[in-house]
């Protein structure tokens, strides 16, 4: 797997093991406040994050470059700032909204350049040898 989609793996498994911390733990005190910023860590965290992985996974030519780890670095930024921010705001901190707004807005432009990126025909790359292959002759 290149190193774009580990990438994304390796932060989507882990805002999944923080989403599901805080899944458990809404359930367990039966305090359901925090559950939007519950569900887009799992969501935008970890859905998204494999899917990008997935993609770039499949589509190795378009994991080449600078951009798909800048997509990676804005999303990853994304989520990072929106889960506390957006759950501080659920439990009555309106003066992070502008934080959440400018977190979501980050990952549109995350989203937009992987739109791109989707779109663009594919880059050239450079193949490794193999080695010979073995004659039978
Ligand atoms: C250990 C696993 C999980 C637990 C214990 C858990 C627990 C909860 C709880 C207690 C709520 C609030 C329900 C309510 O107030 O009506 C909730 C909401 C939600 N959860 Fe989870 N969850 C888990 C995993 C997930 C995963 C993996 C996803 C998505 C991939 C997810 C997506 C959602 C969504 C979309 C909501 C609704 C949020 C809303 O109404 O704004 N959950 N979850
Ligand atoms: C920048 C990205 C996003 C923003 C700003 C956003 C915003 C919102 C908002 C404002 C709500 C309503 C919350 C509420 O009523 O308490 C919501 C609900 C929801 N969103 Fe998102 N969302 C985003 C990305 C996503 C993604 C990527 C997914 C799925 C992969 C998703 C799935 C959901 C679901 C399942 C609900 C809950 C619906 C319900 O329980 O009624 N969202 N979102």
């Amino acid at each position: 797997m290149n190193s774009t989609a580990s990438l994304f793996f390796k932060s989507g498994v882990l805002f999944l093991l923080v989403g599901l911390g805080a899944g458990i733990g809404m359930a367990a005190s039966h305090d359901h406040t925090i559950a939007p910023a519950h569900a887009h860590l799992n969501l935008l965290g970890f859905v998204l994050s494999v899917a990008y992985g997935t993609y770039f996974a499949l589509s190795p030519a378009k994991a080449n470059g600078l951009l798909p780890r800048a997509i990676w670095g804005l999303h990853t930024l994304a989520v990072v700032v929106m889960f506390p921010t957006l759950s501080l705001m659920l439990l009555g901190n309106a003066a992070l909204e502008p934080v959440v707004a400018v977190s979501s807005i980050v990952a549109f432009v995350a989203a937009l350049l992987f739109a791109f990126v989707v779109f663009r025909p594919a880059r050239a790359t450079v193949t490794q040898p193999v080695g010979r292959v073995a004659s039978t002759a």
